[in-house]
């Protein structure tokens, strides 16, 4: 009997967001609406989101003693997650500068500032929290030596997913543990090497999610989950590829989108759901998210996602 449904180890960011007409282009300043400061990063987003889902949620990172790191802790709790493992100090709290569109796009740049400092240590320090969890999800705002020694200090029979975003080349030890790695078309073309981003080859990569997800089975995850934005998704396994459709909606606002859709996902698939079945769910929560501003100010409830 695990404590926890789902443990998220991961970044927790103050989101500074600022509406914009147009996003702008290099050398170019544009004018935007007043500045919102919302609690964001991409591990306390699927932690808030996990939880307000109903999910036993608990939360490892770290935060800086300041007040962006008080606004986080607040919004962990007044969402109903175990924040025990929020470690406070060393450095001040990861700040994510947020451009949103009228379309609802965003253009996202992350200083990590105490994300950088969750280090391997600390996810041996919180060895009990990794034991007591059905489900762990991680992601790529803190280091990737961090993320390694959680795949190492998985319980045996405990599952780990992984958006690994931002994306970088990941080792094989990380790869061989994601059940699934969950990535949007840029994450995919940056892992297989045709996006531009540093170690690619450029072009190198078909404009077929199904190929996306093939290509990546093969680096060795056990199952992989393409997220298609408004198209829904696409579960690949050793069992085949599949589609999952997501419900049409008026997009405001994406932050934190995928963030919940990877907590919606996580905690289904601890729950005992086909892969196919937590991916339609989880793209009804995706859904749901982008109907409203912020990240974890847009998440819903299981009551609202069953209304959608
Ligand atoms: O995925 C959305 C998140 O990315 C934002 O909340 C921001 O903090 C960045 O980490």
């Amino acid at each position: 009997m695990y404590d926890y449904d789902l443990l998220v180890v991961g970044s927790a960011n103050a989101d500074l967001v600022i509406g914009v007409e147009r996003r702008p282009g290099a050398g170019e300043t544009v004018l935007g609406s007043d500045l919102a400061v919302h609690p964001g990063g991409k591990g306390a987003n699927q932690a808030v989101a996990a939880a307000r889902l109903g999910a036993r949620t608990a939360l490892l990172a770290r935060v800086g003693d300041d007040a962006h790191g008080r606004l986080l802790l607040d919004s962990q709790r007044a969402a109903g997650v175990d924040t025990a493992g929020v470690l406070v100090g060393g450095a001040p709290t990861g700040v994510a500068l947020i451009t949103v569109d009228p379309s609802g796009d965003n253009s996202i740049v992350v200083s990590p500032g105490a994300n950088g400092r969750l280090t391997p240590a600390d996810v041996r320090d919180a060895a009990s929290l990794l034991h007591a969890s059905r489900v762990v999800s991680t992601q790529l705002e803190i280091p990737l030596e961090t993320v390694v020694e959680v795949v190492r200090g998985l319980a045996p029979d405990s599952r780990f997913v992984l958006n690994p975003s931002p994306p970088r080349p990941l080792p094989s030890e990380v790869l061989a543990a994601c059940d699934p790695l969950i990535v949007n078309e840029h994450e995919a073309k940056v892992l297989l090497g045709g996006d531009g981003a540093e170690g690619s080859v450029e072009g190198s990569v078909s404009d077929a999610p199904e190929d996306w997800a093939r290509l990546l089975l093969e680096r060795g995850p056990r199952s992989v989950v393409v997220t298609l934005g408004a198209e829904g998704a696409l579960v690949a396994s050793a069992e085949g590829v599949t589609r999952v459709p997501s419900v049409k909606v008026a997009a405001v606002d994406t932050t934190g989108a995928g963030d919940a859709f990877t907590a919606a996902l996580a905690w289904r698939l601890g729950a005992g759901s086909s892969l196919a079945d937590a991916a339609a769910y989880a793209s009804r929560v995706g859904a749901a998210a982008v109907t409203r501003q912020g990240a974890q100010d847009s998440f819903p409830t299981a009551a609202e996602v069953e209304a959608l």
